[in-house]
């Protein structure tokens, strides 16, 4: 995460009353922030790693998702400081919900939210537990958590199992090769194995930290975080931007080994 822990005012024209500094001195309550949002004319995250983030990210990738969202229905998971929920929001989403682990995130999202007058509802919710809100989106985000999480495939499981209804924007990290081998429906046990082959779905393993963040744990290289997404159940539709996917849900059959969606666990007895 980003040490942009300073927020400042940087434009010229607009006059610094009483509410700004009042405002100012919210914001910076609040940080360090990872999204770099201008509320009020105060930039959050003016010093980012990643400079003007996420606004350049989403850039490249702002007209590949519908302009206009009335009447839609949008889940935010890992919503951090709320930037495209707010996005959505402005779009004319009927409904907005940004989950996330972090209270500090989501005290930002709600202060962003109330400071550009958007009815948002912020929830402290971890993917696992998505379950309970009982309600399918028509839009689901899906953006830089991937890699944050153990159980990385499970996550997308659930969100296909319970929230998500049509369109998915999804990113991670990824690492490695960007090669995409063929892949075949099977292999033989004999065989040389296809495993050495750089376009072969990778996920890495980071036991201790990667980028000084003890929050990664698995990051998978192109073909792989192509790979899980398709063997969740969403058909990629399109690649905007190297790491961002916009998917659509579709049906899968349960395999012979069992439904993908292992948790939380029935409890019943067998
Ligand atoms: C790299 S940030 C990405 C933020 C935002 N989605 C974006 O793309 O800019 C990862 C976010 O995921 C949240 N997060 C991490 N683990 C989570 C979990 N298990 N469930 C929900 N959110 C989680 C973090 O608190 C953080 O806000």
């Amino acid at each position: 995460m980003a040490e942009a822990n300073e927020a400042e005012q940087d434009t010229p024209d607009v006059v610094n009353t009483d509410s700004q500094t009042s405002i100012k001195s919210r914001i910076d309550g609040l940080g360090p922030w990872f999204h770099n949002m201008t509320l009020a004319g105060i930039r959050t995250a003016p010093n980012h790693f990643l400079g003007d983030y996420p606004e350049v990210k989403f850039e490249r990738f702002r007209n590949d998702i519908p302009h206009d969202l009335h009447g839609k229905t949008v889940l935010d998971i890992g919503c951090n400081g709320g930037f495209y929920s707010l996005e959505m929001k402005k779009r004319g989403a009927e409904r907005v919900v940004g989950i996330d682990t972090d209270e500090r995130y989501l005290s930002q999202a709600r202060l962003a939210a109330e400071i550009e007058e958007l009815d948002v509802e912020f929830l402290r919710m971890p993917v696992w537990d998505i379950a309970a809100l009982r309600e399918r989106f028509d839009l689901v985000i899906f953006m830089g958590v991937l890699y944050h999480l153990r159980h990385p495939l499970l996550a997308l499981d659930l969100i296909h199992e319970h929230v998500a209804k049509d369109m998915l924007l999804f990113q991670s990290l990824q690492r490695g090769s960007r090669e995409v081998a063929e892949l075949q429906t099977d292999y033989e046990f004999m065989a040389p194995a296809p495993f050495e082959e750089s376009g072969y779905p990778k996920l890495h393993f980071i036991e201790q930290r990667y980028s000084n963040d003890a929050t990664n744990w698995w990051i998978p290289n192109r073909a792989c975080a192509e790979a899980m997404l398709r063997s969740a159940g969403f058909r990629i539709e399109a690649q905007p931007e190297e790491e961002v996917y916009i998917c659509r849900y579709e049906e899968i059959t349960t395999p012979p080994d069992g439904p993908h969606c292992v948790y939380p666990a029935t409890g019943k007895k067998l």
